[in-house]
């Protein structure tokens, strides 16, 4: 519906800003009619021309007015304080100045057939207030653009002023202009009026500076907007969500460095990582140069035990760009986060580090490198990784438990692992299957269906729902970055996981490992908002007193970002470094509302914490306690999330199409007390997206 109601304002500005165009100057010229015949005809055009521009008026306010009405304020309100009065403002004035003048002029015009005009029809034909009402529709639609292009939220009077300024200056400007205009044209001694000779050299130098003044915003935009070249993540422009205000203390500031996992005792578990170069043919004659862990694709699924101290040591062997690995999901100490610039410094060929954190929450996370992210995801260093729960056993042998990580791979399109087409395994009648459905694309989002046995969604995001019901006919989305369990006892009959809706690749379990792949059914997509049973005591509740609540408002805008002028992707109006950082004191309480006026999804991944969802577009969630660490938030859609300041640090928070985090959709999450060492930018190596 939003996205709907958006299509229609941009096509009814754009019409506006067209049609209004086409009228302003037929309008202007309108003296230039030569017989009063031809003036006649022509005076009735241009109040037809009013009917037109106005249809487009009427579309932009009724699609306004339809989102008052649906949707929360943080969508509309800037549309109704301004695009509202920009468009109604100039239209109402043709019809009120213009249009009457017109009907004048029209009878005056009747039964005349002079040429050439005489001066009081030509003085008619000239009025300003004929001609301008039409400019000014132009002037505003042109107005309204801007504000779609660049959009102003957080709502706030300062930066709208200038440019509905510049537009009062040029309504002012054509105002006086047509005003001497006419008094030239009230000249009974003048000859008749013709098109202004030199009006094309007057259009051709308009344009040059025009093109002049445009080239240099350019230069001066691109310029300005490259990052630096060493910068601190901890210097962004603090937002303390209206809760007190946190100072530096140097005195008792510590550095996030010293926030490691337990570093004075033997592991439980030691792995190693190296992250290395190879060309990988995954599908014959298209051979590519990969990223790896340990030379595969994904690289290898880490499996460990709840409680369980672990160590990893990455190497990397070859890669220029460097290194690190992120445990999406995990909320390991800070100093283990794997954030290039953030939390460590990049890895660079012939160097390692080590990693160590117990594993305390049990579920489905994955890592992958936090250095070039979105380059090195799109590549390959990425795996899965599973804790099971302390207490299960020999949980393999008993529990068929499968992960399924989509990707995207070049040469060969959305693939299980490196695999596309069907995978079929063998699964005994009556065994427990789980099924971790992890999407590590980091563009497409990706829909499932399970077929032949009824499911339980027994997590996502690595977290345990409470009470998960059976379903059936139902299709599970999953966001890039985000994971679901599916959990189910398998049936006598085959059963199929389909990725995608095209029935060619996907999983399908049977007794004897054969079987053909079933026709999907129709499914409606799977909503946890009232999914499964509320918690007998729950942390945190949406009427909990919160310490801090911030609001994460999701947009698009025309701007530049590192030197590079494109469509950018906002929070809060800005883009990395201007993006807020939020700051936060251990033990608070904090809820954020997170909006999306863009034109497509984010996935909003918080490093670090668990978001308990409060609600979603004003529907409290009503099942299980729903918490995320990757949270889908689409076009329209208004999330009020929760999560308790538990994990000092400094945390990234940005959107996981990792497309957008990488041209600035990113911010962080700061504690107060915190400093960081390490620093971003083309000077220090340190890249994180
Ligand atoms: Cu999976 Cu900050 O990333
Ligand atoms: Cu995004």
């Amino acid at each position: 519906m939003f996205t709907i109601l958006t299509s229609i304002i941009y096509a009814c500005v754009f019409f506006l800003l067209i049609l209004s165009w086409i009228a302003g100057s037929k309008a202007s010229k309108l003296l230039y009619g030569g017989s009063t015949e031809r003036l006649h005809r022509k005076t009735r055009k241009q109040i037809v021309w009013a009917v037109y521009l106005t249809l487009p008026a009427i579309g932009l306010v009724a699609a306004t007015l339809a989102m008052a009405a649906t949707m929360a304020p943080v969508f509309w309100e800037d549309r109704v304080l301004l695009h509202l009065p920009l468009a109604l403002v100039p239209v109402l004035s043709v019809w009120v100045l213009a249009v009457p003048r017109l009907t004048k002029l029209w009878k005056a015009t009747r039964n005349v057939s002079a040429a050439p005009l005489p001066v009081e029809i030509r003085k008619q034909a000239a009025q300003p207030l004929v001609i301008l009402p039409y400019r000014m529709s132009t002037i505003g639609a042109a107005t309204i653009f801007y504000f779609l292009l660049v959009t102003p939220v957080p709502f706030r009077l300062g930066p709208v002023l200038v440019p509905i300024l510049l537009a009062a200056a040029a309504v002012a400007a054509l105002g006086y202009a047509q005003e001497r205009k006419y008094g030239r044209v009230g000249d009974a001694n003048a000859p008749a009026p013709t098109l202004p000779r030199g009006r094309w050299l007057r259009a051709a130098g308009i344009s040059c500076v025009v093109i002049g003044v445009a080239a240099l915003i350019f230069i001066v935009g691109s310029r300005s907007s490259r990052l630096p070249a060493a910068m601190s993540m901890a210097d962004g422009p603090m937002d303390f969500g209206g809760g007190t205000v946190l100072v530096h203390d140097p005195r008792t500031d510590l550095s996030l460095a010293m926030l490691t996992g337990p570093r004075d005792r033997e592991p439980d578990r030691k792995i190693t990582l190296t992250a290395e170069k190879k060309t990988i043919e995954l599908s014959p004659g298209e051979p590519f140069e990969a990223w790896t862990f340990n030379g595969q694709l994904p690289g290898p699924e880490l499996r460990m035990k709840q409680g369980e101290l672990v160590e990893v040591t990455l190497i990397n062997r070859d890669i220029e760009e460097g290194a690190t690995i992120h445990w999406h999901g995990l909320d390991v100490p800070n100093a283990e986060d794997g954030v290039a610039g953030a939390t460590q410094e990049a890895v660079m060929p012939g160097e390692r580090h080590v990693y160590r954190f117990v594993a305390e929450q049990t579920g489905t996370f994955w890592y992958h490198s936090h250095q070039h992210s979105q380059e090195a995801v799109k590549k390959g260093l990425f795996g899965s990784l599973v804790v099971e729960p302390e207490a299960a056993e020999g949980i393999g042998a008993e529990e068929e438990d499968l992960t399924i990580m989509t990707h995207v791979w070049k040469g060969v399109g959305m693939a299980i692992g490196d695999r596309s087409g069907i995978q079929r395994k063998k699964v005994v009648p009556g065994t427990p299957v789980r099924l971790r459905l992890i999407n590590t694309e980091d563009w497409v989002r990706q829909d499932y269906t399970l077929t032949g046995t009824p499911f339980r969604v027994a997590a996502i995001d690595g977290t345990d729902l409470n009470g998960p019901q059976e379903l059936e006919n139902v299709r599970i989305e999953l966001t890039t970055g985000g994971r679901m369990d599916l959990t189910f006892l398998m049936p006598d009959a085959p059963v199929f996981l389909s990725v995608g809706r095209s029935g060619k690749l996907g999983v399908l379990l049977s007794r004897d490992g054969t079987g053909s792949v079933p026709d999907l059914p129709e499914t409606t997509a799977f909503n946890p908002i009232d999914y499964g049973t509320p918690a007998a005591a729950a942390a945190i509740q949406a009427d909990s007193d919160f310490d801090r609540e911030f609001e994460m408002i999701l947009d698009n805008k025309l701007a530049f970002y590192n030197g590079e002028f494109g469509s950018l992707y906002t929070i809060n109006g800005e883009v990395f470094p201007n993006t807020p950082m939020f700051m936060v004191q251990e033990g608070d309480l904090v809820k954020t509302t997170i909006s999306n006026r863009g034109a497509v999804d984010h996935p909003m991944h918080l490093h670090g914490h668990h978001m308990l969802v409060l609600s979603r577009n004003g529907e409290p969630s009503t099942g299980s306690p729903w918490y995320s660490d990757t949270l889908d938030v689409q076009p329209g859609e208004i999330y009020e999330v929760a999560f308790v300041a538990d994990n000092p640090g400094l945390w990234m928070d940005h959107c996981h199409n990792l497309v957008h985090a990488s041209v600035g959709m990113s911010m962080h999450l700061m504690y107060e007390g915190i400093t960081t060492p390490y620093q971003i930018g083309s000077d220090t190596g340190n890249h994180p997206e």
